[in-house]
């Protein structure tokens, strides 16, 4: 039973059924593109099966090795870049008390981000921060060969070895990478740390639910094996319902047929602040998935009701060349009253009494119905509450969504040629050994 549904009624007025069964009546063959790996970037389709190829021996091993990290660090540090930090980061945020950090509750480690950027202030500021508190950290690369999580992870393992030792140091360390390739695998061989692999047929930005993920969340006290459990009743549906009529199935033909109509932009948008970072995860999963070959729909993201006071007016208003996608939750999990005001000066007893909630659904209706009176249509994808089962249906509602559609949009939804681009101009212009040419000509473009 999964527990996430998808709504096209607003898209309607601007999708005919015609343009919708252009897709629709490719999705059957586009599954066996999938489950048969006849598709290109075949070699990448480990994530379809990770939920259910998960023992429970795995899971215990991760949560034990969780603990041990969480017994002695008040603070973990993620050290990696895209697919290597997102999906935990997603998680994390989606199901962790959103002042987690300022509560400072005894016990509760919080995680934190480096290696996704190169930025001299925010390491300087992360190294402040460490110098005072217990820490310990996982270095995720799963080329390990990437130069923003290996120069944080140079500077961050000094820092360690400085303040515990060299020996208390590498028991602090979590290696997770490729099972024999690259820098980090050496490193890690030779220093002795604990190390978990990605598998190899399961690229960055679908690998959330391998230990890239699973180790960073587990430290953050989430339970894995509800999110994972939500994440094996997503497989088994699709599994089990190979056809148009399937929720995943719908919301990528419902894409599709919108981006072949001009609605060239996505927005994804919640109204709640803490799925901010799965519309990240979601705008990467998405954005490097299908961005190639000249093609693709242009991921977005807001937060409602906080962006309608940013965005709101270009989405009301501006070019017609967007849709959204709303993912909608049915109820909170925590209940706030708006409360009676004798005096009643700023005129809201008309609501007193009510919960937040219901103004929040008010305020996402009222919108969904302005916008597609604006010329914006709207797929709603609606989940009952935000717990760690529904974050894992939806990790795995998005990543099938993605393959569908990417291969419906006819590009290889699984590599990224395109981001070597601007690592070869670094290399060279950092002067690293064999970019001599690649360095010499972009020196006279930037005289
Ligand atoms: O999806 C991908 O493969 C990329 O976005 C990677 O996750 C990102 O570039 C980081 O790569 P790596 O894990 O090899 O350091």
């Amino acid at each position: 039973m999964i527990q996430i549904s998808t709504n096209l009624k607003h898209i309607k007025g601007f999708i005919n059924d015609e343009q919708l069964h252009c897709f629709s009546n490719k999705i059957e063959n586009t599954f066996n593109t999938i489950y048969n790996k006849s598709g290109a970037g075949n070699d990448f389709l480990g994530w379809t099966t990770l939920p259910s190829e998960m023992t429970k021996e795995f899971i215990q091993d991760i949560k034990e090795q969780a603990e041990a990290l969480r017994k002695k660090s008040e603070i973990f540090v993620v050290v990696g870049i895209g697919g290597s930090y997102l999906g935990a980061r997603a998680v994390i945020e989606a199901l962790s008390h959103q002042f987690g950090a300022l509560i400072n509750k005894v016990g509760n480690t919080q995680v934190v981000y480096a290696g996704h950027n190169m930025s001299e202030e925010y390491m300087v500021e992360l190294l402040e921060l460490l110098d005072n508190k217990e820490y310990s950290m996982a270095v995720i690369s799963k080329s390990g060969t990437t130069t923003e999580p290996a120069v944080a992870f140079r500077i961050l393992k000094n820092h360690l070895e400085n303040k515990y030792g060299k020996e208390e140091a590498r028991t602090r360390i979590v290696a997770i990478t490729d099972k024999e390739r690259g820098a980090l695998k050496t490193l890690a061989n030779e220093e002795g740390y604990k190390t978990y692999i990605v598998p190899d047929n399961v690229g960055g930005r679908y690998s959330v639910l391998t230990p890239v993920g699973l180790l960073p969340i587990a430290v953050a006290g989430i339970n894995i094996e509800q999110l994972m459990k939500g994440a094996l009743a997503m497989e088994t549906y699709c599994k089990e319902n190979q056809n148009s009529n399937n929720v995943v199935a719908q919301y990528a033909v419902a894409r599709q047929a919108l981006y072949h109509d001009g609605k060239t932009n996505e927005i994804l948008v919640s109204y709640e602040p803490r799925l901010q970072y799965i519309a990240e995860w979601w705008k990467q999963l998405y954005g490097e998935s299908e961005g190639k070959d000249g093609k693709g729909i242009f991921p977005a993201s807001d937060i409602f009701t906080t962006d309608l006071h940013s965005m709101g007016q270009y989405i009301q208003d501006g070019l017609r060349n967007l849709f959204e996608t709303i993912i909608s939750v049915e109820r909170p999990t925590k209940e706030m009253r708006i409360p009676l005001a004798d005096n009643d000066l700023d005129q809201l007893n008309y609501i007193a009494g009510r919960r937040l909630s219901e103004v929040n659904r008010t305020a996402e209706t009222a919108t969904i119905l302005a916008h597609v009176d604006g010329g914006v249509p709207n797929i709603v994808i609606q989940i009952p509450e935000i717990s760690a089962s529904t974050i894992g249906e939806l990790i795995y509602f998005f990543e099938m969504g993605c393959a569908l559609s990417g291969y419906m949009l006819e590009v290889n939804p699984f590599d990224q040629p395109g981001v070597e681009a601007y690592k070869k101009n670094m290399f060279a212009l950092l002067g690293k050994q064999g970019f001599e040419d690649r360095a010499a000509a972009l020196k006279e473009r930037i005289k």
